[in-house]
């Protein structure tokens, strides 16, 4: 086993219909610490940036409209095998396709707007925590 952390985004239509909690409830039910976490509303750039992998997709104008549509909470989660894990909790990309008690099965209405991001893998999680988040904002767990 080894001890991982991944960049997870609770979206904004998820922050809107007052899920944050019950979204990190599952985090932590899973095992996942919270090693960092904030709120923030992106920019265009910033959500551009992020996602500048899709550029070409055609669903990146809508993309990153709907981002920066209103405030996310971005979080750092650590534990074992921790990129696999979140996406385990996740669910498929789109909801109709999300296994029963994953998040976006339960808290997702359309796969344009499904409630929650995670790296895909450990090195994408690497940069999309650096995206986000100095060395100081991230509290290893000492107990
Ligand atoms: P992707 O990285 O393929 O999915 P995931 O979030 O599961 O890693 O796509 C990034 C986001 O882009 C996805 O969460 C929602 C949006 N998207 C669409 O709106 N339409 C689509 O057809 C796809 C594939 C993604
Ligand atoms: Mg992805």
């Amino acid at each position: 086993m080894a001890l991982e952390r991944t960049f997870s985004i609770v979206k904004p239509d998820a922050v809107a219909k007052n899920f944050i909690g019950s979204i990190y409830q599952r985090f932590e039910s899973a095992g996942l610490k919270i090693v960092a976490s904030k709120m923030v509303h992106l920019s265009r750039e910033q959500a551009e940036g992020f996602y500048a992998e899709h550029s070409e997709r055609p669903f990146f104008a809508a993309l990153v409209e709907f981002m920066t549509s209103g405030p996310i909470m971005v979080q750092v989660l650590e534990g074992e095998n921790a990129v696999l894990a979140n996406r385990e909790i996740m669910g498929a990309t789109n909801p109709a396709d999300a296994a029963r008690g994953t998040l976006r099965a339960d808290y997702a209405n359309s796969i344009d707007e499904n409630a929650v991001h995670g790296s895909d893998a450990l090195a994408s999680a690497e940069r999309e925590i650096a995206y986000f988040f100095t060395a100081e904002e991230i509290c290893p767990r000492t107990r």
